[in-house]
């Protein structure tokens, strides 16, 4: 099939190769011309596992091309799939600009019963909206459907060849057998459903998630007042089969470009009709202020920040990424500037680029980033940082480890010689 990929970021450009992968024409498109230019060299402008590798071999098999030219990139397709950005707006709601937009230059070059997929995460009313906006500059016939996306950053080629479902939100049978003919190479149950559904399965999948790692954290702070620990609660609660024992991330709060995004949008469409959105206002405020209680916390437990060199171990906002859309060091490093503290920071993949007020340095090795250091803070679970042994940076001050993400032994941390600190433990 010929498929169209509008936007080569995280999504589009995972989405265009793996569907080159299956055996697709497929071209990606995108507006930032520096961007083209370095995909048609076979570069990925980010860091992904695997994805460098997928890429050449579908541009090597002719698989796969890239352009900035909508003309030449909706001609002939018979799938269009639409996976721009969708940040909020100041007000909570998905911002569609991008989204309108594509479909704007779209319309004009679109074929004979093309589909018109919508990838990126948009509220229910969203595909009405792309459709009129078609419309009102061609009367070709063409179709709409919703196809949300659940890759996770780090493991997207891998989540994206293994998904555990697909959505397909549409009205035509025509549609539900295309864009399961797409997807039939993959092993997994195809979810037919109205688009409004699909809309909504992605932000309820992601909400939810986002609502579950406040929930660990809350329970969090209570075992810090009452000496329970919370890895162990999550051990025994995680016996019983409707809770289970998978993703309980006790730690600094939710970051990344998904989730705290996609947890607003959804409360602020609740609002847009008529409903509070109460519990995800609330997760959205609790998750705001998690990392500033816990830098507070750790600063009375460590004797301060003032003036103190500390490292910071992990930029990104998790492992096996350099993206750093509200990452965790994003908050924490002008949060130790302001506080008078030196930082010097290690991250395997991404670059931090300072404030101006910003008193931080970036090293290449976590040797460098710990000289010096009263206070080493592991803050993103890289296997490079986690399985670092720590007492061949123990220098002859009193240092405190602060294990952010609960990925340490603390006995192992204390025989090293360094104060421990935790989430959820004491
Ligand atoms: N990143 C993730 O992990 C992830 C996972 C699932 C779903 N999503 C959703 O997928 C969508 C895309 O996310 P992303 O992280 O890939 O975004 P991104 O910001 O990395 O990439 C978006 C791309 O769209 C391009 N673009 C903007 N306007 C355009 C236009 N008019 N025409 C062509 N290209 C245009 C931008 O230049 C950019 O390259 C969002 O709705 C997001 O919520 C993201």
């Amino acid at each position: 099939m010929k498929v169209t990929v509008i936007g080569t970021g995280f999504v589009g450009v995972v989405s265009a190769a793996v569907y080159a992968s299956f055996g697709n024409q497929v071209i990606g498109l995108d507006i930032d011309e520096n961007k083209i230019k370095l995909l048609e060299k076979g570069q990925v402008p980010f860091y992904e596992p695997d994805l460098q590798e997928l890429l050449l071999e579908q541009q090597a098999k002719g698989k796969l091309r890239f352009t900035t030219s909508y003309q030449e990139a909706i001609n002939e397709a018979e799938i269009i799939i639409i996976a721009v950005g969708t940040p909020s707006a100041s007000d909570g709601t998905a911002d569609l600009k991008y989204v309108l937009a594509s479909a704007e230059s779209l319309a004009p070059y679109l074929k004979e019963n093309a589909i018109v997929v919508i990838k990126s995460t948009v509220p229910p009313g969203t595909l009405e909206k792309v459709i009129s906006v078609i419309k009102e500059k061609i009367s070709t016939k063409f179709y709409g459907a919703s196809l949300p996306e659940f890759l996770r950053e780090g493991s997207a080629v891998f989540d994206t060849l293994n998904p555990d479902r697909i959505v397909i939100g549409a009205e035509d049978d025509f549609v539900f057998t295309k864009l399961e003919e797409l997807h039939k190479t993959l092993k997994a149950p195809v979810v037919h459903c109205k688009v409004a559904s699909a809309q909504m399965a992605k932000y309820t999948a992601n909400s939810y998630l986002a609502t579950r790692i406040t929930f660990i954290n809350e329970v969090a702070n209570l075992c810090e007042k009452n000496g329970a620990d919370i890895e162990e609660v999550i051990k025994a609660i995680g016996y019983d089969k409707r809770i289970g024992q998978h993703y309980w991330y006790p730690g600094l709060g939710y970051g990344g470009s998904c989730f705290p995004k996609d947890v607003k949008e959804l409360a602020a469409y609740s609002r847009t009709v008529g409903e509070s959105g109460n519990l995800l206002n609330r997760v959205d405020e609790i998750n705001k202020d998690r990392i500033f209680r816990l830098l507070k916390k750790f600063a009375e437990e460590s004797g301060g920040f003032k003036d103190k060199t500390i490292a910071i171990l992990g930029l990104s906002f998790k492992p096996n990424t350099d993206d750093m859309r509200e990452a965790p060091s994003t908050k924490i490093i002008p949060f130790l500037s302001d506080k008078k503290a030196k930082v010097r920071s290690y991250d395997p993949m991404a670059k931090y680029n300072p404030l101006a007020t910003d008193n931080h340095q970036q090293f290449s090795s976590i040797e460098e980033a710990c000289e010096n250091a009263d206070i080493i803070m592991a803050v993103v679970e890289w296997p490079e940082i986690i399985s670092f042994d720590f007492s061949k940076v123990k220098n002859n001050k009193k240092q405190t480890f602060i294990d952010c993400r609960n990925q340490f032994n603390p006995e192992r941390v204390k025989n090293w010689q360094y104060q421990y600190l935790g989430i959820g433990k004491r």
